[in-house]
């Protein structure tokens, strides 16, 4: 492994097992148009990168098993499926069914972020996959190649390959990589049981008009903010069109977004479908007390703090 670097250089096959690690997202800005034709709504948005890190290591199959692709978890947990349904397997079988290569791959997955949490994990294991594959089998698609592949997987998928923040258009799958200064820290409130995201966009449709209307490009107010590195004036800006409908479906979470911010965050939101509640503090000191606040909430399962934004799917060994 390169120390905090790009995938070393691989010759085709050559590696037995090859990890990667993916972060999981907070949207700074989710504006959300009407339902589509196509089942998807129009999104406009500012996806950040957050250093909570899934792992995916992608080992050769035993000769017997070639060809299959298997996928277990480093600690199981009855609502992540293994089969074919996980989306990872199905990054693999697209990466494969690509590039017309016959081989297999037994995928060791590392959760970190929250499940069913509007955090992406699930797309961030994806596209972990993707690039762990890619070099496993030295199928060498470039990075561009990766994204089409992700897009196809999800609308969540591209952006944990690029990382860092970047606006999102279309299905929020259209990434344009936005320059940011500083770094930023939160504190995650998870919720015992996830939302689907599916449910949540469908209880919006279903939500009386909201006051404000959708936008097709981010506030400049708010990519001035995050040019100029200033967090308050960033939470300032900060909006979720899917919030009303998130709290429609679990209304507890009004309290766990006032708990955070009576405890000092400079703003509480949900975190994309939710039900994460994601809390931007202006420091280290208001992040441990905020959490402490927090882990007392009936509706709080667990905090996690961490920085952004970071970096996209990377090999770490
Ligand atoms: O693309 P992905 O499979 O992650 O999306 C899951 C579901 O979320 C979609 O089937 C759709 O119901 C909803 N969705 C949406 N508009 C988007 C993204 C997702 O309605 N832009």
């Amino acid at each position: 492994a390169v120390p905090g670097g790009q995938a070393p250089p691989q010759r085709s096959g050559s590696a037995t097992s090859v990890r990667v690690e993916a972060p999981g997202k907070v949207n700074l800005f989710l504006s959300v148009g009407a339902l589509g034709a196509d089942g998807y709504h129009p999104l406009t948005t500012v996806f950040q990168a957050v250093r909570v890190v899934e792992t995916v290591t992608a080992r050769r199959q035993a000769l017997d098993a070639r060809g299959a692709v298997t996928l277990s978890l480093e600690e199981p947990d009855a609502s992540v499926p293994t089969d074919a349904s996980n989306l990872a397997v199905r990054a693999a079988l697209v990466l494969a069914e690509a590039t017309g290569v016959e081989e297999g791959v037994d995928l060791l997955v590392r959760k970190r972020v929250p499940v069913a949490g509007g955090m992406a994990g699930g797309s961030a294991d994806a596209a972990a996959t993707l690039l762990a594959c890619n070099v496993l089998w030295g199928t060498e698609l470039d990075q561009a190649e990766l994204v089409e592949l992700a897009s196809r997987l999800g609308a969540d998928v591209p952006f944990p390959l690029l990382g860092s923040t970047a606006v999102g258009h279309g299905r929020g799958d259209r990434l344009t990589p936005l320059m940011t200064r500083g770094t930023y820290h939160w504190v995650f409130a998870l919720a015992h049981t996830g939302l689907s995201t599916p449910a949540v966009f469908a209880r919006f449709d279903q939500m009386p008009r909201a006051v404000a209307p959708a936008a097709t490009e981010v506030p400049a107010e708010l990519t001035n903010a995050l040019r100029s590195g200033d967090p308050a004036a960033v939470a300032a800006h900060l909006r979720n069109d899917l919030a009303p409908a998130a709290l429609s479906l679990r209304p507890g979470l009004a309290e766990v977004i006032d708990v955070a911010e009576s405890a000092g965050a400079l703003r509480a939101i949900v975190s994309g479908s939710g039900p994460t509640v994601a809390a931007l503090v202006p420091d280290g000191a208001t992040a441990a007390r905020v959490s402490r606040a927090l882990e007392d909430c009936e509706h709080v399962a667990g905090t996690l703090r961490a920085d952004a934004p970071v970096a996209g799917a990377r090999v770490v060994g």
